[in-house]
C-alpha cells in the first residue's frame, strides 16, 4: 500500500487524544508545519550511520532521560545535569568497552505519555489521565486534564529551547572528553556516592584523559572519533499530529524526514501492525526504535520489523527489548532467534526499566535497582548464547538527587524524600553512575575475544 503523510489517518489510532476542538488542532498543526525543524536530515543520516556501526559491534549506544519531560523542567540546571550524567556514564562505557559511544537523550520532546487507562479516578471523581505536557497537565482538575491543542506548540518551543542549550553546551567544548571535570554535578561530593564509586569514577576519568593524551601524542587518528561528543535526541512518537506536522521532504534527498527528533520510537502500546503508528513510521527515513515486551510473538515481530524496514537498510531499526528480569530469559531468546533467522538488520538494545515497574505496599510506583541490573545481565547472556550482539542500553534517569528507585543506596523508606517523577521512577545520579560501571564490565566481557578451541 502506498504511504503518504496522511495515510496513518485511515488506520486505528491507539492512545488517541480526545481533543474537543478539531479546528483548533488543525490550526496548530498548520502553524507547526511552517516552523523550522528541530533537527536536520544530515544529523538523522549521521545517526543512522552510527547505528549501522553499532549493529556491527563497533559502537555502543547509551539512551537515557526522563520518563516524562515536563515544560517546568526546561531549566538550565536540570538540562545541564541530565547532559552531565549522560556524559559521565558514556565516559565510563567508552573506557570499559574501548569503543565509541553514541549518546541519545530522551530529551527535547519526550512530552507525550501512553497510559494504561484513559481516565483516572480519585474520591469518586473521574477525569482524563495525564498524557504528558504535549497534551494536558498533571494536576487533578478538569481544566488541567483537558487536552489543549495549544500544548503542541508550547511543547515544540520548549523542545527547541532545550535543544538549543544542549547544542550550545556540546558544541563549545563543554562535552569534550578531555575535560570530564566540567561535568561534575554540584552535589558530586555529597550525592551519596560511596567512597569506592567516587574513587572508581575519578580513576576512570584520569585513566581516560591519560589514554587520550597518549594516543594524541602518537598521532592516533581514532582519537578524534573517540573524544568527539555527538549528542542526539529521541522521544516516543506518540502524538501523530505533532510528529506529522514536522515531517517533510528535504532538498536532494529521497523520502520524508521526521524533524522533531533524530530517533523516534514506537511504544509497546502502539506498535500494532495495521495501526496508525506503524503506518506513519514505516514511511519516514529516520532511525526508528521499537519497544518489544514479554508478550511479543516472535513471528509478529518479524512481520512488524519487515514492514518498518522493507529494504533491510542498515542502521534503520533499533529493537528496544523491555522484558523484565523475570521474563527476559523466556521471552528474549525466541525473539532474537526469529529476527536472526529472518536475516533482519537491527540493533538490539535493552530497556531494563519498563518490565520492572512495581508498586510498594502503600502504592508508590518504583523499580528495584537489582531487578534492573539483572535484566541487563541476563540480556547480555541471552545475546552471547545466540551469538548476537547487545549494542545499547535505554535508561530512565535524571541528573538530580531523586528517590524513586529502590537499591543502589536507597530503601523503600527513602522514596518519599524526593519523589519528583510525574510518570515512571527514574534512576538518580548515583544509581545511574553505578549502573554504568556494571554495564561497562559486561560490555568488556562481551567484547573480549572468544577463546578458540585448541587443536589436538
Ligand atoms: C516509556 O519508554 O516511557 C514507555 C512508556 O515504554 P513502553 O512503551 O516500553 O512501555
Ligand atoms: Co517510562
Amino acid at each position: 500500500m502506498p504511504w503518504h503523510l496522511d495515510s496513518w489517518k485511515d488506520k486505528p489510532l491507539a492512545q488517541e487524544v480526545a481533543y474537543d476542538d478539531p479546528a483548533a488542532v488543525a490550526s496548530v498543526v498548520a502553524k507547526l508545519s511552517q516552523l523550522p525543524p528541530l533537527v536536520t536530515s544530515w544529523e538523522v543520516e549521521r545517526l543512522k550511520a552510527s547505528i549501522a556501526e553499532a549493529q556491527a559491534g563497533k559502537r555502543f549506544v547509551l539512551q537515557g532521560g526522563d520518563c516524562a519531560e515536563t515544560l517546568l523542567d526546561c531549566q538550565p540546571g536540570i538540562i545541564a545535569n541530565k547532559l552531565k550524567i549522560l556524559l559521565q556514564m558514556s565516559m565510563v562505557l567508552v573506557h570499559a568497552g574501548k569503543k565509541p559511544v553514541v549518546r541519545i537523550g530522551r530529551l527535547a520532546g519526550q512530552y507525550a505519555k501512553p497510559r494504561s487507562k484513559p481516565t483516572e479516578e480519585r474520591d469518586g471523581v473521574s477525569l482524563p489521565s495525564y498524557f504528558g505536557d504535549l497534551v494536558n497537565q498533571p494536576e487533578f482538575t478538569a481544566d488541567a486534564r483537558r487536552a489543549h491543542p495549544r500544548a503542541l506548540l508550547d511543547a515544540y518551543s520548549h523542545a527547541a529551547l532545550t535543544l538549543n542549550f544542549v547544542r550550545s553546551l556540546t558544541a563549545a567544548g563543554f562535552a569534550d572528553l578531555h575535560h570530564p571535570e566540567y561535568w561534575d554535578l554540584g552535589f558530586f561530593s555529597r550525592s551519596g556516592l560511596t567512597r569506592e564509586l567516587r574513587d572508581e569514577y575519578m580513576q576512570t576519568t584520569e585513566r581516560l584523559s591519560e589514554a587520550l593524551r597518549f594516543m594524541e601524542a602518537l598521532g592516533e587518528t581514532t582519537v578524534d572519533e573517540l573524544s568527539r561528543v555527538d549528542f542526539y535526541t529521541s522521544h516516543e512518537g506518540l502524538n501523530l499530529h505533532y510528529e506529522a506536522a514536522q515531517t517533510r521532504q528535504v532538498p536532494r534527498r529521497d523520502g520524508h524526514y521526521l524533524l522533531t527528533t533524530h530517533m523516534p520510537w514506537i511504544g509497546e502500546r502502539t506498535r500494532h501492525l495495521g495501526g496508525a503508528h506503524v503506518e506513519f513510521f514505516r514511511g519516514i527515513q529516520n532511525v526508528v526504535g521499537v519497544k518489544l515486551g514479554p508478550k511479543v510473538d516472535p513471528q509478529d515481530a518479524v512481520t512488524l520489523l519487515t514492514c518498518l524496514n522493507p529494504t533491510n537498510e542498515a542502521g534503520k531499526l533499533v529493537c528496544i527489548t523491555r522484558m523484565g528480569a523475570a521474563e527476559v530469559e523466556r521471552a528474549l531468546p525466541p525473539l532474537v532467534s526469529a529476527v536472526t533467522a529472518a536475516g533482519l538488520r537491527v540493533l538490539w538494545m535493552c530497556d531494563p526499566m519498563h518490565g520492572n515497574t512495581q508498586a510498594t505496599a502503600t502504592g508508590i510506583k518504583t523499580r528495584s535497582f537489582d531487578d534492573i541490573l539483572l535484566e541487563i545481565e541476563r540480556s547480555f547472556a541471552v545475546h552471547a548464547d545466540a551469538k548476537t550482539h547487545l549494542g545499547g542500553i535505554h535508561f530512565e534517569l535524571t541528573g538530580e538527587d531523586v528517590t524513586e528507585c529502590i537499591g543502589g543506596g536507597l530503601t523503600e523508606a527513602d522514596l518519599d524524600k524526593n519523589y519528583a517523577s510525574v510518570c515512571d521512577p527514574r534512576l538518580n545520579y548515583r544509581q545511574a553512575l553505578e549502573m554504568a560501571f556494571r554495564v561497562g564490565s559486561w560490555i568488556r566481557r562481551a567484547s573480549a575475544p572468544r577463546q578458540s578451541p585448541t587443536r589436538a
